[in-house]
């Protein structure tokens, strides 16, 4: 799991593009051990970072790769809203990612 201020993040710029707050809380990359899958823990860990970030911001996106079907239908569960997508350069090879926000209270 990678998170933190959006402002962190060498991707800031194209997340401000798509309309991400310059203060938001940025979830980079959100994965759970294949061994430990389908027990909660992912729905756990973003409900305890929306809990840490609410403290300091009032937003929180989440990026992941768009055929991540699992993570978006969590987002979709928590109230997320899915703002648009990107490109990502992972070993070299660029492949598509989804942005979603969720405003904090
Ligand atoms: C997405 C991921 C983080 C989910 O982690 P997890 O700890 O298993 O998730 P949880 O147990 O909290 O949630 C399970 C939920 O996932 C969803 N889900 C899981 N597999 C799914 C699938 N194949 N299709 C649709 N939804 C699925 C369901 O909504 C399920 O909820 P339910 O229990 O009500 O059915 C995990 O599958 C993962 O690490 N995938 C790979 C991520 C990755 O490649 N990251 C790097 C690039 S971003």
């Amino acid at each position: 799991m990678f998170s933190g201020p959006l402002a962190e993040y060498s991707d800031r710029l194209s997340l401000e593009a798509l309309g991400v707050p310059a203060d938001a809380y940025y979830i980079r990359e959100l994965g759970t051990d294949s061994r430990f899958r389908k027990q909660g823990m992912c729905t756990r860990a973003i409900d305890e970072l929306c809990l840490h970030a609410s403290a300091a911001h009032r937003t929180v996106s989440v990026r992941t790769r768009e055929d991540n079907v699992a993570l978006t239908s969590i987002l979709d569960k928590k109230s997320f809203t899915f703002i648009g997508g990107c490109s990502a350069e992972t070993g070299g090879a660029a492949s598509n990612r989804v942005v979603y926000t969720k405003a904090l209270s």
